[in-house]
């Protein structure tokens, strides 16, 4: 269940890169050469252009946010890379491929997602995902911290575990105030 039909909680533009540990979210997700991942919110694709090395080549990474412009701008910075960028909503049907990822990440977006827009994302990360693949979910912990969203719209990661209907994972602490949420999607 959303906490609110919050969406109205607005964060285009912000980076979590300041609060987050980059080397314990990489070292969890066991990336390897030939994947291909979705970054799904992905602002200035910070992330997005970490899993682009750890694919390689063979591998390719789908950077996807709502906010043209952030969009536009990572898509000039990452030319001729194996990251592709588009504009879109991953509370909708996309325009990405079926069956093909391994791994869709998905930071500091899902606490803004409204009841109706968690049950689009659900389908739309079952339908986007390879069988077994992974569901990592970054958010703010639920509890005075001295950046985030209010309370209120906060997840701990029981609220996450019960708001998706995919088998959880382990819950890693990424940073002092934050941690990812580790899903898997039933054979
Ligand atoms: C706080 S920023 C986080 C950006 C990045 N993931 C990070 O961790 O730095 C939240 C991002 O989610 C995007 N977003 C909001 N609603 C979305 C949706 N329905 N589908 C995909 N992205 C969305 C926003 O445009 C914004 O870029």
């Amino acid at each position: 269940m959303g906490k609110v039909a919050t969406g109205e909680h607005h964060h285009g533009g912000r980076s979590s890169e300041e609060h987050l540990d980059k080397n314990v979210i990489l070292g969890r997700l066991e990336i390897i050469p030939g994947q291909t991942i979705l970054d799904a919110g992905c602002g200035n694709g910070y992330m997005s252009k970490e899993f682009s090395q750890l694919v390689g080549t063979t591998g390719r990474i789908y950077a996807i946010d709502p906010d043209e412009t952030s969009i536009t701008a990572l898509r000039k910075e990452t030319e001729g890379m194996n990251i592709l960028a588009t504009a879109t909503d991953v509370t909708t049907m996309t325009p990405l491929p079926p069956s093909a990822f391994d791994l869709v990440y998905l930071s500091m977006v899902f606490h803004g997602f409204s009841t109706e827009q968690i049950q689009g994302f659900e389908t739309e990360v079952n339908r986007l995902l390879k069988s077994r693949g992974k569901l990592a979910i970054v958010e703010i912990a639920k509890r005075d911290t001295p950046f985030g969203p209010p309370l209120r719209i906060r997840y701990s990661p029981e609220e996450l575990k019960q708001a998706l209907r995919l088998i959880p994972r382990a819950t890693v602490d990424v940073g002092e105030h934050c941690y990812m949420q580790l899903f898997e999607k039933e054979d």
